[in-house]
């Protein structure tokens, strides 16, 4: 589901049909906008391999079209919901606040991964799952986290306070911490060589869904999500992370591949 405007909104439908015509199973729905659908600019220096994000503010919304978004969002009763990213100028965190609340009273599970007001309002419906990174989480507790146990208690407080079921704090390099009902377990990301991270945490994200979609136990499905961050730093650029790749450093981490 995305927001679509504009000359950028044209070519995402053409990279989105595209993928729908390779990919059996996937499909999208734009909702027509205004403004121009968002665009982010990545620069690589091929000397130094550098990256620079320029991560441009989204397109103002009408109440209208929020609405609009929100709704097409619950519409296809979704077994997951992912509220990822900023939100677009004029947009309050509230909106993550009443979708997580539609995902759930739909007898779906919600994920967020967001950062600021949109994670501080939509962490209040308590999300089966929330995916901070290490200063995100110190966002949610209020205070700077440190490594190991502050981590895993850090992770355990927003559980407890806001009735999360699984908090998977990612560590870049270092993997992930994941805190669930049955205690804590750091999760090591595998060795890759680095090309670039834009990318990480959002297929990290999708790694997690699609094997519990496929019923997956969930530390394995955490240990899956933690392939595909890993598989994702190893593409240039923007591009997300591979099956193939992402299958095989899950092997390599000791695990078993969903079956399709
Ligand atoms: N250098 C790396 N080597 C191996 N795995 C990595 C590396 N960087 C990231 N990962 C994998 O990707 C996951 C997500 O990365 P990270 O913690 O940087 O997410 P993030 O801060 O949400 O990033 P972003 O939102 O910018 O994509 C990590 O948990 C890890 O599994
Ligand atoms: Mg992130």
């Amino acid at each position: 589901m995305w927001a679509r405007g504009g000359a950028i909104g044209d070519l995402y439908q053409e990279l989105l049909d595209e993928e729908v015509r390779r990919h059996k199973g996937f499909s999208h729905r734009a909702v027509e906008i205004d403004a121009s659908t968002r665009e982010n600019i990545i620069v690589v220096e091929d000397d130094t391999g550098d990256v620079y994000r320029f991560g441009m503010p989204g397109p103002e919304l009408s109440e209208h079209e929020a609405e609009a978004l929100l709704d097409a969002a619950t519409e296809g009763e979704a077994s997951f919901v992912v509220a990822s990213g900023s939100l677009p100028p004029g947009v309050t965190g509230q909106r993550y606040r009443e979708l997580g609340k539609q995902v759930s009273d739909l007898g779906g599970r919600f994920v967020l991964d967001s950062s600021g007001d949109a994670l501080r309002e939509g962490v209040q419906v308590g999300p089966f799952m929330v995916k901070p990174n290490r200063k995100e989480l110190g966002q949610l507790v209020g205070r700077e986290v440190s490594g190991g146990d502050d981590l895993a208690e850090a992770g355990e407080e927003v559980r407890r306070r806001y009735g999360v079921e699984v908090v998977m704090i990612s560590l870049a390099a270092e993997g992930a911490m994941v805190v669930d009902s049955n205690g804590s377990e750091h999760i090591a990301a595998p060795e890759v060589e680095i090309k670039s991270g834009v990318g990480a945490g959002d297929s990290t994200v999708a790694g997690v869904v699609l094997a519990l979609e496929r019923e997956m136990d969930l530390r394995d499905a955490m240990r899956y999500g933690v392939a595909a961050g890993a598989a994702a730093v190893t593409t240039p650029g923007s591009q997300l992370c591979g099956k193939k790749t992402t299958d095989k450093l899950f092997e390599e981490m000791k695990g078993s591949v969903p079956t399709q």
